[in-house]
């Protein structure tokens, strides 16, 4: 990234932890968003080995953890870039979970996972950055592993590299629609080859 890019992105994060502190983002726990999240969970369910590890990158402050209570996995690991997002996560103390303040465009997994999770972030990465984020994160993916994949709406720029991604193969994609007709989620489901 050039230095304007720079900037740009350091604003942005400050923008994210300046929101998170005001409470902008508990709408993400409304029973309205519940239904993404629990779609995720049942992929999963359904696609994912048991008791899996798995990867969640742009986390926030954990609403997916608050949604998998009854999901059994053996450890968690989520990261984002607002360090205010991590803490409010960590506060909660959600069992079997870590959480760590870590930039997407430059984090390296200290380990391999059975499930990574872009849950409404990967749209957020710098275009630049998109091909080396998930060449990192395919790396990082183990045999059989599943990719997991929620965008809002129509995702322009992003499904490609999913759905184009030699790597992969899709197992799944559904669209999640709520009573609100301008709020609808597209969730894909992915192994690697
Ligand atoms: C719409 S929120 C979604 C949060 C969470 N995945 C959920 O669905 O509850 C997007 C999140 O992506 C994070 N984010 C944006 N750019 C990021 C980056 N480059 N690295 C890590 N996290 C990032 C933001 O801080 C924010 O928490």
């Amino acid at each position: 990234m050039n230095w304007l890019d720079k900037f740009h992105h350091w604003r942005r994060r400050r923008r994210w932890n300046k929101q998170y502190r005001k409470g902008r983002w508990k709408s993400l726990q409304s029973e309205r968003e519940a239904t993404r999240y629990l779609q995720i969970v049942d992929f999963f369910r359904k696609y994912g080995k048991y008791n899996p590890s798995i990867l969640d990158i742009g986390c926030g402050d954990g609403v997916l953890n608050r949604r998998m209570t009854d999901f059994e996995f053996h450890h968690f690991t989520g990261v984002d870039f607002s360090s205010e997002s991590i803490r409010q996560a960590q506060a909660m103390d959600y069992p079997k979970a870590e959480f760590v303040t870590a930039d997407a465009i430059e984090y390296q997994p200290e380990q391999s996972y059975d499930i990574i999770i872009f849950n409404e972030a990967f749209y957020y990465i710098p275009d630049s950055k998109k091909p080396a984020v998930m060449d990192r994160m395919l790396a990082h993916l183990n045999p059989d592993g599943l990719l997991i994949v929620s965008i809002f709406r129509e995702g322009v720029g992003c499904w490609e590299y999913f759905k184009e991604e030699p790597r992969l193969a899709e197992l799944d994609f559904v669209t999640v629609t709520t009573d609100k007709e301008t709020t609808y989620w597209k969730i894909g489901a992915y192994r690697l080859k």
